[in-house]
């Protein structure tokens, strides 16, 4: 019957109002303040980003939505119906229960989905907002909002894993960084990233999951580049991401880290490189065969010119050699 009354509120609506419900809380939550400012962050920098805290209680937000019951909230993905399997009773309730709330903007401003996070040891450490009409994660880069002007100040931008790197980088001056939320890097993210600065430096965690995520945003990146865009690559050291590692070492070493950020470059030609012997035919013939497909990516431009000499030397090749191997002089796919 509830479904039948559903009344319609803008998902846009409903995502604002329970961001200001959330951020109201957080001035209620000794707790949760107490856990943000262990991690070293103000009420300054919490209400740049608008930050909150979902209080505990199944249904608080029945204090936003009076007919919370009522109300088509699902697909906002601030709810849960969960539905008997018999298909009987239907329970709602909030989908952010006890956790620190992080709210996600698009380029308008406007609130498109959350994240929260347990304070204690709880999982999943990270909740998000479910694939909505308006909010998609691999489309969406967590902070692009709030750094659009930083970015352009500084003329380049940070691209991180983690809601955490995005605030305290901010925190400790870096406001021009954004984060891919946990998921991979897509061509989807490489393509707004670049459309709004000349140069992205990726800064994923030190571990291994991090690794593999510059070697995915490596990928990403190879079919989107022209000879006015640079990409680099920041690598921390093991046991540190951005946030770790600006508080532990402070803002000068993370500069210092920012000036000696890897060319693209020299990564592809590092990551093709391997274990792979270079004393033997073999070993070069099998960077060449890790390079193809890398190289057979990128439009003809200078950067793909230069890379290829880059092969060439490591590989004792010539240029001609390997281009006409991979077949480079063939137009390439969009
Ligand atoms: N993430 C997620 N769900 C999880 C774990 C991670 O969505 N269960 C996403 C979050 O966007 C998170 C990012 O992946 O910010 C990076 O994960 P991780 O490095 O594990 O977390 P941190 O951002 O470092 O979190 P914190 O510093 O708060 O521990
Ligand atoms: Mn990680
Ligand atoms: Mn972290
Ligand atoms: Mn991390
Ligand atoms: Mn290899």
């Amino acid at each position: 019957r509830a479904a039948q009354q559903a009344q319609s509120l803008a998902l846009s609506d409903a995502l604002q109002r329970a961001c200001d419900f959330y951020r109201a809380q957080l001035r209620q939550a000794p707790n949760a303040i107490a856990y943000l400012k262990g991690r070293g962050l103000t009420g300054e920098i919490a209400a740049r980003f608008g930050m909150g805290y979902a209080p505990a209680g199944w249904t608080s937000l029945k204090s936003v939505f009076p007919d919370y019951e009522a109300l088509a909230l699902v697909e906002s993905g601030l709810v849960i119906d969960h539905v008997d399997e018999d298909g009987g009773n239907k329970k709602r309730y909030d989908r952010f229960r006890e956790r620190v709330m992080f709210p996600i903007r698009n380029a308008k401003g406007q609130v498109i989905g959350f994240g929260g996070r347990v304070m204690d040891g709880g999982e999943p450490k990270y909740l998000n907002s479910p694939e909505t009409p308006l909010f998609s994660k691999g489309t969406e880069l967590y902070g692009l909002w709030e750094a659009r002007q930083a970015i352009r100040d500084a003329g380049y931008v940070l691209v991180t894993e983690g809601y955490m790197d995005v605030v305290a980088l901010a925190q400790l001056g870096f406001p021009q960084a954004v984060a891919t939320l946990g998921t991979a890097c897509t061509s989807t993210h490489v393509q707004k990233l670049l459309r709004q600065t000349d140069m992205v430096i990726f800064s994923f965690d030190g571990d291994k999951a991090g690794r593999r995520a510059a070697r995915r945003a490596l990928e990403a990146c190879l079919p989107h580049l022209s000879d006015d865009k640079t990409v680099k690559f920041l690598f921390l050291p093991q046991e540190h991401d951005p946030d770790s590692y600006v508080r532990a070492y402070g803002a000068e070493a993370f500069d210092q880290e920012i000036e000696s950020a890897m060319p693209l470059s020299q990564f592809l030609l590092r990551e093709v490189s391997g274990e792979h012997d270079l004393s033997t035919p073999e070993g070069r013939a099998r960077i060449q065969f890790d390079a193809k497909p890398l190289l057979a990516s990128m439009a003809p431009s200078s950067l793909r010119l230069q890379i290829v000499r880059g092969l060439a030397s490591l590989t004792e090749s010539t240029p001609a050699e390997i281009e006409s191997l991979f077949d480079l002089s063939k137009p390439v796919a969009a």
